[in-house]
């Protein structure tokens, strides 16, 4: 059964989509095994009948995990979703037949949490250039194509200098090539150059999205982000340990609102960039681990306290941005986007959804 936070998420998402821009769509997905695929995936699934999608090819090499609730959805829709273990760095899109009929294609492939890019750094880099470059060669003269999107990061503008907040989506970046985010940010902002060469010589209807600090359900208690975290702790009765000083502050978007944003950029049809995330409020993460501890105790009954630790890995900081908050204006009049949900609620949503599902996630 689904539970009834994702349910409302997905008719609020389906709600703020055009409908009818899928019609007789077959999309793929790579990296669709992961936090943002757990609403992407059920998105398009769930609502494959209203929609007019005639199939969802889901790619993952299931290199962190393999989710059951992914399991769950093939088993439940079987002849519409075609679920692969797929590494998009070696195996070849050639060899899945329906690949060729996508209209859309949604590239997320690419481990997103600090730590783990870290362990896995080469993997990275690759999926993001070379799968991305698989994929732009493969869909280059396809006459199916309607929309591609490209998952950047706002980790592309690195650590912006203080003129430079919030950040709009002209400003060329503070980022260092050789740190030890630098196969997560440089691989994504040569993703983007690749992106806008492909979409200009081979007129393709690439869309690339800049995500800013999503959260929500589907984040895995183990994914060492920083929302994560914190939920892990209070769903383990610990106390909410930072990490830092704790004074980095960033604005922190719920996940139906994001997925609203990548649905629009995907459906845009057209080469453009957007920053996609919310532009208040801009907390500090002490605050945000104050809003779990008030949320934990309110809905869940747990007392939690807040203490600062220094962390075992060495790099952990390192070229970690002081702020991070986006101007959204151009998804706000280009796409309509309009995120609603601020930070007090999302975190009352991603606990409330834990509540239930802590077991599969
Ligand atoms: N969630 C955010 O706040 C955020 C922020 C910035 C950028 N992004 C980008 O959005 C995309 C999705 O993010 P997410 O939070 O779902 O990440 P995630 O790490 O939860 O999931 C990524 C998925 O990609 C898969 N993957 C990795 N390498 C692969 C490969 N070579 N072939 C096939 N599958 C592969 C992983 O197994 C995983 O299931 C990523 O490209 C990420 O960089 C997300």
């Amino acid at each position: 059964m689904i539970n009834q936070i994702v349910k409302e998420d997905l008719e609020q998402i389906h709600s703020s989509v055009a409908v009818d821009k899928l019609t007789d769509a077959t999309v793929l997905v790579t990296g669709c095994a992961g936090f943002l695929g757990f609403y992407i995936m059920q998105y398009l699934v769930r609502y494959s009948n209203t929609l007019g999608i005639r199939q969802v090819i889901g790619l993952d090499n299931f290199l962190l995990d393999r989710p059951e609730w992914l399991m769950k959805l093939e088993n439940e829709f079987p002849d519409l979703l075609d679920l692969r273990e797929f590494d998009i760095t070696r195996d070849k899109i050639s060899a899945i037949k329906s690949a060729e009929s996508a209209t859309h294609v949604i590239h997320m492939a690419s481990v997103a949490s600090p730590l783990f890019y870290r362990q896995y750094p080469i993997e990275t880099l690759d999926a993001n250039i070379w799968g991305l470059r698989q994929l732009l060669d493969y869909y280059r003269e396809s006459n199916n194509l309607r929309g591609f999107l490209f998952f950047s990061s706002s980790e592309i503008y690195g650590d912006p200098i203080s003129s430079e907040i919030p950040t709009d989506e002209e400003y060329r970046g503070n980022v260092s090539c050789i740190g030890p985010r630098a196969c997560y940010d440089e691989a994504k902002r040569f993703g983007e150059t690749m992106c806008q060469l492909y979409a200009k010589t081979y007129d393709m209807p690439i869309t690339v999205a800049r995500p800013f600090n999503n959260y929500g359900p589907g984040m895995r208690l183990g994914d060492r982000r920083l929302p994560a975290d914190f939920a892990s702790c209070v769903m383990e009765n610990r106390d909410i340990v930072i990490l830092s000083d704790g004074l980095p502050t960033r604005t922190f978007c719920y996940i139906s609102d994001a997925i609203i944003g990548y649905m629009k950029c995907l459906l845009h049809g057209k080469y453009d960039y957007f920053n996609i995330g919310i532009d208040h409020p801009e907390i500090s993460v002490r605050d945000l681990a104050g809003i779990y501890k008030v949320v934990s105790d309110e809905l869940l009954g747990i007392q939690v306290s807040v203490s600062f630790e220094q962390s075992n890995d060495s790099d952990y900081l390192t070229d970690n941005p002081n702020r991070r908050c986006p101007v959204i204006q151009k998804a706000r009049s280009l796409l309509n986007y309009d995120p609603k949900i601020l930070v007090d609620e999302g975190v009352h949503r991603y606990l409330s959804f834990l509540k239930f599902e802590k077991e599969v996630i």
